[in-house]
Parts: structure tokens; sequence; C-alpha cells
């Protein structure tokens, strides 16, 4: 394989003569060799000493090949595994594959078979090793240090995923659009046991109804005007992983009563086709609606909803959260700054205040959208409040006087409270910040703080 190192290759074969022989072959080829003359020995030289390929006789005195081979050639294992035999028959080649072997090979051998076996088993390895890479990498791209939050809720909500990460049960998802469902649904699946197998998204809002069916379930060749090959569907594709079916509201109720059957059964029939076939796929649903309000209204089936209704996630509005609204800014500017090659450091108190105050009815997603935009027009480091849009610009800070219009945030309204009592502090002494601290009963330096945090300019409520 190129510019790859030689790989290391450990041979086992109680006989003499095959060791020796594939030995100095693999070797003159430039492989790294290593014999043992029987399964115990071998696994200990194994142990010891990071292998890429390892070639192995079925039969052998005391421990056999296949036992060998269900020591070190697990789904975890590193070394690829080939098996040898000279009583080869189909049936053992196919038992040690499905014992984790990569492949087989017959006694008597000729040399350039064995070589090619080799080099096809090492492409695979590298190709295998490529994936795994990549799967690790991935995995810590979506691990919770990607989803911000601080705030008691997201808290809340990063210990229930902890607890049911593990199982197989179904888990409803619910939040306002923007508020970071799909995202966690990825973070539930990198925290199971099946992050290794795919994780495959639908949004059930998105696709025509007559296509739906077949997307999810697939299609035999023939079953509609459409339908010019056999087709898998999205079950089958997340066979052993997770299945992620978004807006899981807006499914027609037509296949609400299909899904049910599937996730009960635990079998899937593509369109066209008389024959199940088993899937075990993990499903995790999302919805921006009420489910149960749906349910009880009668476009949703109930015994659907209980059915995904097992496990429940609500991730609350952001506007519930204005604790998490720094961190998460702070987050998204890191991103674009690296997505953009911009350079700007953080937010000024003033525009900080805005952003904290504003409703985000398009949660976490507006104020992604809003970091960007506002990157893309700040000239200097920081981002002032002229770089926010209108709406967010707009928005009335929450005042005394709306305690009584609805406003129920603890956090919001003692928060609103402070500033007014801080302005009319320093309406009363013109901005003096001494006077005024002492009004307050607050330390000067508490006041300054105070100040800085609400983006109250004491210096305008001075008189001359
Ligand atoms: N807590 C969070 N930390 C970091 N990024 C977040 C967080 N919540 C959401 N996001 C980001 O906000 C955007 C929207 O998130 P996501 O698509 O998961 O939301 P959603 O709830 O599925 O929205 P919709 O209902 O509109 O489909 C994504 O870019 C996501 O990365
Ligand atoms: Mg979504």
């Amino acid at each position: 394989m190129g510019l790859m190192a030689a790989s290391r290759i450990l041979i086992v074969d109680d006989e003499e003569s095959v060791r020796h022989q594939l030995s100095s072959l693999l070797a003159l080829k430039g492989y790294e060799v290593e014999t043992a003359a029987d399964a115990e020995q071998a696994l200990e030289v194994y142990r010891g000493g990071d292998f890429d390929l390892v070639v192995c006789d079925v039969r052998m005195p005391g421990m056999g090949g296949m036992e060998f081979l269900e020591s070190v050639g697990g789904p975890g294992s590193e070394a690829a595994v080939i098996m040898m035999s000279a009583y080869g028959d189909i049936d053992m080649a196919r038992e040690a594959v499905r014992r984790g072997a990569s492949d087989y090979l017959n006694k008597p051998y000729k040399n350039d078979e064995v070589l090619l076996r080799i080099c096809i088993a090492e492409q695979r390895q590298a190709l295998r090793r490529e994936n795994l890479r990549l799967k690790r990498a991935m995995r810590e791209e979506s691990d919770f240090e990607n989803i911000v939050g601080r705030s008691a809720p997201m808290e809340a909500v990063f210990r229930t995923v902890e607890k049911i990460a593990d199982f197989k049960s179904t888990v409803l998802i619910s939040g306002e659009s923007g508020t970071g469902k799909e995202l966690l649904a990825r973070a539930i699946h990198q925290r199971s046991p099946r992050r290794d197998e795919a994780f495959v998204a639908i949004n059930c809002g998105a696709i025509p109804e007559n296509l739906l069916e077949s997307e999810l379930f697939g299609h035999a060749r023939g079953a509609f005007t459409d339908a010019v090959r056999n087709k898998q569907g999205l079950f089958e594709e997340a066979d052993r992983g997770t299945l992620f079916l978004d807006e899981i509201g807006e499914l027609p109720l037509g296949l609400q009563v299909k899904l049910l059957r599937v996730l009960q059964e635990e079998e899937i029939r593509r369109v066209g086709e008389n024959r199940s076939r088993a899937v075990d796929v993990r499903i995790l649903a999302a919805t921006i609606r009420d489910l149960a309000a749906e349910a009880r209204a009668g476009r949703f089936r109930e015994d659907l909803f209980y059915r995904l209704n097992v496990l429940t996630v609500r991730i609350p509005p952001l506007r519930e959260r204005p604790e998490d609204i720094p961190l998460l800014v702070e987050h998204f500017l890191v991103r674009c700054n690296a997505k953009l090659k911009t350079a700007v450091r953080g937010v000024e108190p003033g525009a900080m205040k805005l952003l904290v105050d504003y409703e985000w009815p398009g949660n976490v997603r507006e104020l992604e959208n809003l970091i960007e935009r506002a990157v893309i027009l700040c000239d200097g480091e920081q981002i002032t409040p002229e770089l926010l849009t209108d709406k967010v610009r707009q928005a009335p800070p929450p005042t005394l006087s709306q305690l009584a219009a609805g406003q129920l945030s603890i956090k919001k309204t003692v928060r609103a409270i402070e500033e007014e009592l801080i302005r009319r502090a320093l309406a009363e002494t013109g901005g003096n910040r001494t006077r005024a601290a002492r009004l307050l009963e607050i330390s000067h330096r508490t006041l300054l703080y105070k100040l800085k945090d609400y983006g109250v300019d004491a210096d305008s409520f001075s008189r001359d």
C-alpha cells in the first residue's frame, strides 16, 4: 500500500513447514512477520504487538483457530484475520467469517493467491481504520460540548439524556422551532451503544405523502410507476442504528398506522413486496406540536402517541433561559470567526443586553443567524447595538409597569426591577454613582458592575 509502513503479520500454524514457508514468502515481500506454533502462544504474541493482519490455521492442537479468532477478531479488533484450512469446506469458511474473519484460504494455496488475499485484507483494513477515525472525529464534533447551555432547564435536559441514551426505548423530543431538537437527537445517538452505526434523519413534513411510505420502508421494483428498481428504505438504512423522525406530528394518519405496526413488530415490508424483513432500529422523534393535544383532537393516533411517548425530553424555548444567551453568543462568535475568517472578539454590553432581553421567537437558530449577520457587518472587534436587527433593537425591555401584563419570568422581572431602580437612583442623583449606590444600599463596586451588566450609561443622567 504505497507509502504506508509495512504491515505487521502474525502467522499461526502448528506445522513448522507452513510457518517457515509463509514467513519467508511474506518477509521477501517486505512484510514484518512473526510466527506462533499454537493459539495460546499466538494470543501472547498478538497482545504484545500491534499487528495489522493475522493468518491463522483453523485446526491446531489445543485451542483451535476458531477460538483464537473469537478472542482477537471481534468487531473492535485492530487486526484483520485470514483463516486457513486444509480441510476447507464452505461451511467452515462461512462460520469463520461470521465470527469476524475477514477472509478464508484453502490449503494447499498458491503463493500468488496468499499475496493477493493479504493485499485485499490490507486495503479493507485501511478503509476500516479510516472509517473508525472519521466516526470518532464526528463523535467529538457532536458531543455535548457542542450543545451549549448552563441554565437549570438545559442541565436537566443533559441529565435526562445521560439517563436515557443507553436504552433502545423511543424518545420523543419536543420544543419550539430552532430550540435544538435535531442537535439533541444526534447527541443521544452519539451517547448510545449504537454510536458507530448509522444515524438516519427524515423530516416527515417535507416529503409528499405518496413518497413517504417508500422512503421509510423501501419498495420493490415495479411497485409503482416510478419504481424502476428495488429500493431500500430508511428503516433498513438505519438498521442497528438510529432513525430520527423529525416533525413526527406531520405524519399522515394512514402512515401512522403503518409506523405503529413496524414499531411493534420490528419488521418492515417494502412497498410492493409481501415478505417482511426484521429491522433493529432505535427511534427518536421530534415535534414542535403538543402531540398529546393533537391526539386528543384526533389529528394524531393515540396508540402511536403512547408508543412514541415512552421517554420524553422537552427543550425549553430560549426566552425561558436567558442566562444561556451570553454562552451561545460566545459559542457562535467562535464558530463564525472560524468559518468566515473574521476576528470579532465580543459583544458590547449594550448589545448583549438587547440580545438577552429579546424574545427569540426563532430560538437558537434565530440567534445563530443573527450573530453571523452581525459578524459579517462588523468592522471592529466588538458587535455594537447598531449591528443588530431592528427587531432585536426595538424590543422594549420589560419594565415594572409590565409586571401586571403577564410577564412571569422571575429572573427577567427581577432584572427589570433592578434596572429600573438603578435608573431612578441615577436620575435622582444626576448620574452621581457614589450617591446612587448609597440610595440603592449597594457598594459602589456592585453598582459599577450592574451598570455594565445592564448597559446603563450613568453619564447620560448628568444634569450639566
Ligand atoms: N444549545 C445549543 N447549543 C449550540 N447550538 C445550538 C443549540 N441549540 C440549537 N443550536 C443550533 O441551532 C440551530 C437549530 O437547531 P436544530 O436544527 O437542532 O433545531 P430544531 O429544534 O430541530 O429546529 P426545527 O424545529 O426548526 O427543525 C442549529 O444550527 C443548532 O446547531
Ligand atoms: Mg429540526
